[in-house]
């Protein structure tokens, strides 16, 4: 069989989020998140686990930019951390802030790796929660307003800028089911809350292309939409398919472009408020991105059943799952990518901006090696999707790994290791995992597919 390889300018990086790699929460005049408050309230992170310290990137960010270097990565997804850039999240602006990611930039610059910013990774600064969060309007201005500052200040310094890192997570579970932070339990308020995270972002958009002559680099957002499948063909588990593909899905994906609220949603629940959509809203939050950033994982298996509000839950499926219990569905990914260039008419570039797994990694006995050859099989198998939907005319222009290295992994703590470099978090030292070897000879082309 001919080789297959991806294109030569395809993009490769790895991911990672500030609140889950960087450390230094009290250094330098960085403020509080809500983060650091939830991960303190007792049962809310598993351990008790905070980001605090971390794999200390803060301070570690040459040795990181060194190791990406070395596994040959095209570009870096970081994201910015709002409490250290502006303490109060209104108000002044902390220069020390900036400066810290001026000098990452830096290091992965002279190294010829690309910055790809993500404005925000669910570190909301705790004074904005303190006044209403997400479910409150004025949270999504203070957004752009912050955005706008960042785009002043690093727009010399970043290549590729991300507004929000999946809404959805932000709402829904922030604002709804509680496990993460700020840990509320209302559908109502999430719901609030993603209207004004995607208000927030068409803003931040407007803004953006509202600068002069500094808008150059590509701007988007990165959504973890869904695209599941029905547990039989049983019309009634392909109903409950796509009904649970509004949830996740078409909340955040038929705004964007330019279709509205999926009304079906919200009809579902007649006893919660709908969000309350101004007039103007909607052209705002459908602004033209230059691309859209994917977060795929996996693909969840959807069946029939009349006691949910929307019909559906979620099936039990045959699949391996990786450590955090997730199946194991390469083929998912194809059908993810296929889905959305359709659903876009093949006009918006897309890129993967993570993918990857946790797997129940340790170091071998001299502490030298980490052998993972689950995750190698599970990247091999996602990449190769990829590529199948590449080749099918799907325009994927990137693929990020999440991610460079174990971290902070929200409720969960430090227990998953999602890294291809492990962190031994007593020592601060990074050993690359076997997969970074493995990724290594994908990016430079030696690894057939
Ligand atoms: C995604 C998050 C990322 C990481 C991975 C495992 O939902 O964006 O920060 O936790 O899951």
């Amino acid at each position: 069989m001919a080789r297959r390889q991806f294109p030569a300018d395809f993009l490769w990086g790895v991911a990672a989020a500030s609140y889950q790699v960087e450390g230094a929460a009290r250094e330098d005049g960085r403020g509080e998140s809500i983060w650091d408050t939830f991960s303190r309230k007792p049962g809310a992170v598993l351990h008790g686990h905070t980001g605090d310290v971390s794999v200390d990137q803060y301070h570690r960010y040459e040795e990181d930019a060194g190791l990406m270097k070395d596994l040959g990565v095209g570009s870096y997804r970081f994201s910015l951390a709002w409490p250290r850039l502006q303490p109060g999240g209104s108000g002044s602006f902390n220069s020390r802030g900036f400066d810290y990611y001026k000098r990452l930039c830096d290091s992965l610059h002279q190294r010829g790796i690309s910055a790809a910013a993500t404005l925000y990774h669910w570190d909301l600064p705790q004074p904005l929660e303190d006044a209403g969060g997400w479910p409150h309007r004025d949270t999504a201005y203070r957004f752009a307003e912050y955005a706008e500052a960042c785009f002043t200040e690093l727009g010399n310094h970043v290549d590729l800028w991300i507004t929000l890192n999946e809404p959805w997570c932000s709402a829904v579970l922030g604002y709804h089911e509680g496990v993460h932070a700020p840990g509320r339990r209302d559908l109502s308020a999430a719901w609030a809350a993603s209207h004004h995270l995607l208000l927030g972002h068409g803003l931040a958009l407007q803004a953006y292309r509202e600068q002069d002559g500094r808008s150059e680099q590509p701007i988007g957002i990165t959504l973890n939409i869904d695209t599941p499948r029905p547990a039989t063909q049983d019309p009634r588990d392909v109903l409950a398919a796509d009904r649970a593909m509004d949830l996740r899905t078409r909340m955040y994906f038929d705004p964007l472009f330019g279709r509205g609220y999926p009304e079906r949603h919200f009809e579902a629940y007649p006893g919660e408020t709908r969000p309350e959509v101004r007039a103007g809203d909607l052209e705002i939050i459908a602004g033209k991105i230059d691309f859209l950033g994917l977060n795929y994982y996996f693909e969840p298996v959807m069946a029939f059943d009349p006691d949910h509000p929307e019909g559906f839950r979620v099936a039990p499926d045959y699949h391996e799952t990786t450590a955090m219990g997730w199946p194991v569905t390469p083929r998912g990914l194809y059908r993810q990518l296929t889905w959305v260039a359709r659903e876009t008419r093949g006009q918006c570039p897309l890129y993967i901006t993570e993918n990857g797994c946790a797997m129940e990694d340790s170091l071998s006995d001299d502490g030298l090696r980490c052998r993972d050859p689950k995750r190698i099989q599970y990247l091999r198998d996602h990449f190769s999707a990829a590529l199948d939907a590449i080749e099918e005319g799907v325009d994927l222009r990137g693929y990020f790994v999440w991610s460079l290295i174990d971290n902070f992994e929200w409720a969960l703590g430090y227990t998953k290791r999602f890294g291809i470099i492990y962190a031994d978090y007593i020592n601060q030292r990074r050993v690359p995992k076997d997969s970074f070897y493995y990724l290594r000879e994908v990016i430079s082309q030696s690894e057939d597919f």
